[in-house]
């Protein structure tokens, strides 16, 4: 995959004593991809709680502040929850590179959530740079994510 340069853009990472490992190797990725990268923590592999790091880097895509960030834990999943807490943040855990890109066609992803103990360091790479490269498809898709946000079910139908 061709990869699309984004000079200066700052993109946060963040993980726990999980995901720290996999976060410092995809560090040095981004930088090489020509990506100004925001470390939040955590710093090292003493035990920490996912939710004090997830926490403000959602605040930072949730404000506008930031465009995208990365979030890592061990499965990715508490990482999301504390991320999709806030208005405007859609953080997809993502194993593969096909489910990366399908979350930014179609869920417009602006934080990609991996689950470090569950992925090699090539293919988190690998689905670093599906998430990294793949534009929103818009279309059918704009209403269902502008969808997310409300409160409450508005009717159901069903298109592919
Ligand atoms: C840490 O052991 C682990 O629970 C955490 O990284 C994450 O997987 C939680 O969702």
């Amino acid at each position: 995959m061709a990869d699309v340069a984004h000079p200066g853009e700052r993109i946060p990472i963040a993980s726990d004593h999980a995901g720290f490992e996999l976060k410092e190797r995809l560090r040095v990725s981004l930088a090489e991809l020509g990506y100004e990268v925001q470390d939040i923590g955590t710093h090292g592999t003493a035990s920490t709680d996912y939710a004090d790091y997830a926490h403000p880097l959602a605040q930072e895509v949730s404000s506008g502040e930031a465009e995208r960030g990365i979030l890592l834990c061990g499965t990715g999943l508490g990482m999301s929850y504390v991320a999709n807490r806030y208005p405007g943040v859609r953080a997809a855990v993502a194993w593969t590179p096909e489910i990366a890109a399908l979350a930014r066609k179609h869920n417009d992803a602006n934080i990609l959530v991996l689950p470090a103990r569950f992925v090699s360091d090539e293919d988190a790479l690998e689905i670093l740079r599906a998430w990294l490269n793949t534009a929103f498809e818009g279309g059918r898709h704009t209403r269902r994510v502008e969808k997310i946000e409300r409160i409450g079910a508005e009717g159901a139908g069903s298109e592919a």
